[in-house]
Order: C-alpha cells, then sequence, then structure tokens
C-alpha cells in the first residue's frame, strides 16, 4: 500500500529530524506493511522556512541511504501545501507541487479558520486538472461550518485525507468524532493516510489499522489518483 502524506525527509520541518530517524521511520512503514512512501515536506507553511535547495538535498540523502537499508521501500517526493495568503488564484494554481508524477495535491488548512479565497483556489485547482486533497480535514475548525461548499468539493471530485491516527483515536475524542464523521458523510472521497513525523508521539500506526478501513487506503499512487472514480 502507499502512505500518501509522511515527514520521513530528515531535517526539514517538524518530521524526522535526522537521517538516522528517517530511516528508522522508512523500516518501520515497510515493517507495518507499506511498500510506497510519499514524502511531503511543509511548503509554503508559516510555520517551517523550508526551500527548494533543502529539499533536494535531503531527499537525495535519504533514496540513496533507504536503497541500501531498506529493501522493497519505494520513495516519492510531493509536498503538504500550505493554503495562507492566498490572493492570486492562478499564482496558487502554479505553486502548486504534485504528489509524484500525479494529479494529486495536498493541500493543508490553518487548524483555526478559513483563509478567503479556499473555495476559490480549490476550484481553480479543479478547473485546471489537478485532484486536490485536503490533509486532515478532521483538524480544520473552518470546515466545520461549511457543508455546502466541502459537498460541492466533494462532487466536483476533491479528495479527504483522513488520519490513521485521528480515526483509531490516538489523537484524541475530537479527532476521532471529526474524522468518523467526515468519513460517514463522504465516504467515496476519503482515504487514509499516516501524516507520521517521527518514531514516538506521531509515529505510523498502521499496525492498528482496523480491516474494515483496509480499503481506504490505496494500493499505488495511480489508484489513488482515481480514487472515487
Ligand atoms: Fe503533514
Amino acid at each position: 500500500m502507499i502512505d500518501l502524506h509522511t515527514h520521513v525527509l530528515p531535517g526539514i520541518d517538524d518530521g524526522a529530524v535526522d537521517l538516522a530517524t528517517s530511516i528508522g521511520l522508512c523500516r518501520l512503514l515497510r515493517e507495518q506493511g507499506v511498500d510506497t512512501v510519499m514524502a511531503t515536506p511543509h511548503w509554503r507553511s508559516p510555520r517551517f522556512d523550508v526551500i527548494e535547495p533543502g529539499i533536494s538535498a535531503a531527499w537525495t540523502a535519504l533514496t540513496s541511504a533507504v536503497a541500501r537499508e531498506v529493501p522493497g521501500l519505494t520513495l516519492l517526493l510531493g509536498a503538504e501545501h500550505h493554503c495562507s495568503g492566498l490572493e492570486d488564484e492562478q499564482a496558487f494554481v502554479a505553486s502548486l507541487r504534485p504528489l509524484g508524477d500525479s494529479r494529486l495535491v495536498l493541500i493543508e488548512l490553518p487548524d483555526d479558520h478559513l483563509p478567503a479565497r479556499t473555495w476559490a483556489s480549490l476550484f481553480a485547482a479543479i478547473r485546471a486538472g489537478k485532484r486536490p486533497l485536503i490533509a486532515h480535514p478532521e483538524r480544520s475548525k473552518g470546515l466545520r461550518s461549511q457543508r455546502e461548499q466541502l459537498g460541492a468539493y466533494v462532487e466536483a471530485g476533491g479528495l479527504l485525507q483522513l488520519t490513521l491516527g485521528s480515526l483509531i483515536g490516538a489523537q484524541g475524542w475530537s479527532m476521532r468524532w471529526h474524522s468518523r464523521g467526515l468519513l460517514k458523510r463522504y465516504p467515496t472521497a476519503c482515504l487514509i493516510a499516516s501524516d507520521s513525523h517521527n518514531l514516538v508521539a506521531r509515529a505510523p500506526l498502521w499496525n492498528r489499522l482496523p480491516a474494515v478501513w483496509q480499503s481506504l487506503v490505496p494500493a499505488t499512487l495511480v489508484a489513488a489518483e482515481d480514487w472515487g472514480r
């Protein structure tokens, strides 16, 4: 299976702090049944100063170490694009970094509000042929009062990435409640990823994935790209 949301790149953001942690994380993901890992460093987030040369260097270091030390694991490069400072939809669309070579783009919303041009930007991405995947929508307080807009987004082909830790209650009762509510309302638009950061507080939990949700984890990037269609 593919894990579409991870912070395995070393020393880039709040994910793996160094190469040893990255390798440990990749090894654990592989042991838990993941064969393809999408590295999704934060991009354009106000919290992290992530720049292209840093991503390239971390990617080079990690891919060569994984090839040596974690047999059977394929790494792909994507990004978790933060949705803040939205002013120009076309500039937003042009700046999106895809998940691997797919049409999928992983979009992070602020936890506490929806930026003014969020929906215009997401629909512009859909019109441009992208397939947005909202990262951990269960965390977004702004989405909770926007059911009509969220329904229209899903109807237009937008996807929702629920976090495994939220669904199984590892992130507290509130995340469990909101993630399960989204899954109930939008079953064909939801897929599961780990958003794993490290080996401690935000470790992968694929060994705790209930059998009933196995079908919500894409097998490949191609399967994810056509999710629900
Ligand atoms: Fe993330």
